[in-house]
């Protein structure tokens, strides 16, 4: 291939955060913004980066400079936690998580079965993350292969990041959304052989979470993860006032509903469990012991009614945190409104969330909370080329707000409060532009 096309040359003004912190006190060290910059890309990764004086005599002659001036360069957002199945009941009207979920959902999550069915939804899917600015999610696929196949095989052709894997689930459904512990075991084999580590794809181990998984099928999870240690954990935990009681009821000897997970081994880095809103005081230590992080579903959490989850608790225990759309609970794919209703969230608790560590929380953070801070999250040198091409000007009211601001934090938090897709002009993955708004 001439390096014409394994080269490329982005001009304009850069936006990341340039390392992983322990303490939000030490993030405003760590922004770095780049007026003119300068990011050259070989074979989708980010070979150079810096300001454009001290760089352009590197660029090959014979490459076009994309010249993004005016526009904001930020690394792709990372959607921590979503389910792609649930992308055409978004919006669902009425009930809190367990009766949305029989109602809405497993009706839903049932047509999956059909492999025409999830090629097309993948693809719509896909191009729903894209047009968001989202260019690595954590995915739940539905308890049907098929479902993780067509997923996978649609990110497979952009040479996406993305991580997903079959739902696990043989108890508590409708039978035909049920599989069975020695079923799990033998497709979620097959799956993982098939697809960790293809390209960017990586596979999570997806018990729904623990009312839907007989001890049985928990102990499966524990043998998957002991005979394939690189995979990921992903589950949801404590959502839910009534959700919390049932699993009392459901393993009566566990200390709390993250022990039942942890007694089978599936709490640890790479383990993301999402919405943890009602934790107690031993399930935050826990997940500060083991590394585990949280996916923090601010829209979902609302929409459903959840409880509002506690941020500043999070960081004080120095839990690992990303933020997760969680569509179809969720009511976006945007990002950008997931932060403004996560600030909100924060403020119902009478504390702050920066614009920083917002930022910080779509990028890096959720790079950090998924263990892939070091192939994503931000402009390094030698990182994945995933970024977006943001228009912070998109509509005249956010024009009239933006020429109104003055500092780097109020113009950041003002695309986060008033942001949305029109707010995404470029999308790239591995070096590649993948969505262009129209
Ligand atoms: N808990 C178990 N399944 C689900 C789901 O699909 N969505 C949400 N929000 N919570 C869940
Ligand atoms: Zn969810």
């Amino acid at each position: 291939m001439s390096s014409e096309h394994t080269v490329k040359a982005v001009r304009g003004k850069f936006l990341d955060i340039t390392r992983v912190v322990t303490s939000m006190d030490d993030l405003p060290d760590a922004v770095r913004l780049i007026d003119d910059g300068l990011m050259l890309i070989r074979h989708g990764k980010i070979e150079w980066f810096g300001q454009w004086e001290d760089g352009k005599h590197l660029i090959p002659e014979t490459v076009r400079v994309r010249d993004y001036t005016g526009k904001l360069v930020v690394p792709g957002f990372i959607d921590t936690h979503v389910h792609y199945p649930q992308s055409e009941m978004i919006g669902a009207h009425g009930e809190q998580l367990l009766e949305w979920l029989n109602r809405h959902v497993f009706p839903t999550e049932k047509l999956y079965q059909d492999i025409d069915y999830a090629r097309e939804m993948s693809a719509f899917f896909i191009k729903q993350l894209l047009r968001n600015g989202t260019t690595t999610a954590l995915v739940f696929s539905t308890v049907h292969p098929e479902s993780v196949n067509a997923l996978f095989d649609a990110a497979s052709q952009l040479n996406m990041r993305l991580i997903t894997g079959k739902v696990m689930m043989d108890r508590n459904a409708p039978d035909y959304l049920t599989d069975t512990p020695e079923s799990s075991y033998e497709e979620c084999k097959a799956l993982i052989e098939r697809w960790h580590k293809k390209g960017r794809l990586l596979y999570a181990i997806t018990p729904r979470f623990a009312p839907t998984s007989s001890p049985e099928q928990l102990a499966v999870c524990q043998r998957l993860r002991e005979e394939y240690p690189d995979t990921w954990v992903h589950t949801h935990l404590d959502e839910n006032k009534a959700e919390i009681e049932w699993v009392k009821e459901l393993y009566p000897d566990s200390k709390n509903y993250l022990d039942v997970y942890h007694h089978y081994g599936l709490t640890g880095e790479r383990s993301v469990f999402a919405h943890c809103i009602h934790l107690e005081e031993e399930e935050w230590d826990c997940l500060h012991d083991t590394g585990s992080a949280v996916a923090f579903c601010p829209t979902s959490n609302l929409y459903l009614g959840s409880g509002l989850f506690n941020l500043k608790k999070a960081l004080a225990k120095k839990v690992k945190v990303g933020i997760g759309t969680d569509v179809g609970a969720g009511t976006t794919f945007n990002m950008l409104q997931t932060l403004s209703e996560a600030y909100k969230v924060m403020q119902l608790q009478k504390t702050c969330l920066t614009a920083f560590e917002a930022f910080y929380l779509a990028t890096l953070g959720g790079a950090h909370s998924l263990g892939l801070d070091n192939c994503i999250g931000n402009f390094a040198a030698g990182k994945e080329a995933d970024f977006v091409v943001l228009e912070p000007t998109a509509t005249p009211l956010q024009q009239l707000r933006y020429d109104n601001s003055r500092t780097l934090a109020e113009k950041l938090f003002v695309m986060i409060a008033l942001g949305d897709d029109r707010t995404i002009y470029r999308t790239y993955i591995d070096g590649r532009l993948v969505y262009e708004r129209t």
